[in-house]
């Protein structure tokens, strides 16, 4: 899944450009491209596909060359992730009805490759064999409210466990009661289910949708101008919303990944080098006095900045635009953008 556009990592992440697209750490290698050569790992490169924007498939040409152009799937609108993810599958339905399908947001780091491809594996062999919705849950370090908590209860086995409870992006003070009860994990975004469990999840949870997508021919040449009909009449929900919290059959592995969705300034200054005072600056033309805990983001590195008395705070400067705000108004960067839009 690569269609969205980072908005609460505005200024860096822009729809013309979103993150996804970026190499944010600095590794040489942008986000899109570190996924795809993570899951390169186990599945054969003409059973990957991206879905994106069709704004975006020129730019994921340019940087996944080796991937067949009919792999990446346009979306003539951003719709969130529920509908991309009824999309693909039904592309996949109609190629192989007993596919397996890991979906993979195009914009994560995960640090321990080798925990990855175990878990993916495990997660597979569940998935061919039972009508389970699996997803990987990650140890939760902070009462974060962009992720999707799961309430884990009965254990099937040390390794997976059923899933209780599903609640996408609580606000603070129940994220705070989940952290503290311990028995929550967050939700990775990862997901694997067998191709026929998430086509009946749809048509369970979300039969209109699931009949808007019954009337196109998939891998046909009608296909692109059948899902240009059908997707201003598709309801804009994520799959989180839209099934992962209404099904029963939702599953998860635990796993240490060293994982970070990097969708907030906070993960970014989280997975940054940081000097004495927990300072996360990437230039050297920037002074700092009596500062400490902020996240200062340079476009132009060579741009002289002075810095004094700040605490906590993001600073970002590009081009276009400059961001200062708290730290732990992060959340807040979506509906900044929402209001700098009503400007003239
Ligand atoms: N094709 C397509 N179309 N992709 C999309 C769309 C869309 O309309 N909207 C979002 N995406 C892509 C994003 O680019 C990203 O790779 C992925 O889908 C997830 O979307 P986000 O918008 O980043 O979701 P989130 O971070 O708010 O929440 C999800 O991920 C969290 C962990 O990172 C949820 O699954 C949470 O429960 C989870 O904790
Ligand atoms: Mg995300």
């Amino acid at each position: 899944m690569a269609g969205g556009i980072g908005s609460r990592f505005w200024p860096m992440s822009t729809q013309k450009y979103p993150k996804q697209f970026q190499d944010i750490l600095g590794t040489g290698q942008t986000m899109i491209q570190q996924t795809y050569d993570r899951i390169r790992k186990i599945v054969s490169a003409e059973n990957i596909f991206v879905i994106t924007n069709n704004e975006y498939v020129s730019l994921t040409e340019e940087q996944l060359p080796d991937l067949n152009p009919t792999n990446i799937v346009g979306e003539p609108m951003m719709k969130n992730t529920a509908a991309c993810n009824l999309y693909i599958a039904k592309k996949i339905a109609n190629q192989n009805a007993k596919a397996n399908i890991i979906v993979l947001p195009a914009d994560h780091l995960i640090l321990k490759e080798n925990v990855f491809l175990k878990k993916v594996e495990l997660a597979f062999n569940l998935a061919e064999k039972n009508d389970y919705l699996i997803t990987l849950g990650i140890k939760p370090t902070r009462p974060e409210t962009g992720y999707g908590y799961i309430q884990f209860v009965e254990k099937k086995s040390a390794e997976y466990y059923k899933v209780k409870t599903f609640t996408e992006k609580p606000d603070v003070e129940i994220a705070k009661t989940f952290i503290e009860s311990g028995d929550f994990l967050w939700n990775a975004g990862i997901f694997v289910w067998n191709v026929q469990s998430i086509l009946d999840a749809f048509t369970k949870y979300l039969p209109e949708m699931s009949q808007h997508f019954e009337s196109c021919e998939y891998n046909s040449d009608n296909e692109s101008g059948c899902i240009n009909l059908i997707y201003p009449k598709v309801n804009k929900i994520s799959i989180d919303n839209g099934i992962l919290e209404k099904a029963t059959n939702v599953y998860v592995i635990p796993a240490d990944l060293g994982w970070s969705d990097l969708g907030t300034w906070t993960s970014i200054y989280e997975n940054s080098n940081k000097d004495q005072n927990e300072n996360a600056v990437n230039s050297k033309h920037v002074v700092i006095y009596n500062s400490s805990g902020n996240i200062i983001k340079l476009k132009n590195h060579h741009k002289a900045v002075v810095i004094d008395g700040l605490e906590n705070y993001i600073v970002v400067d590009t081009d276009k635009a400059l961001l200062i705000c708290p730290r732990e108004n992060d959340q807040l960067i979506k509906d900044y953008v929402q209001d700098l839009k009503t400007l003239k």
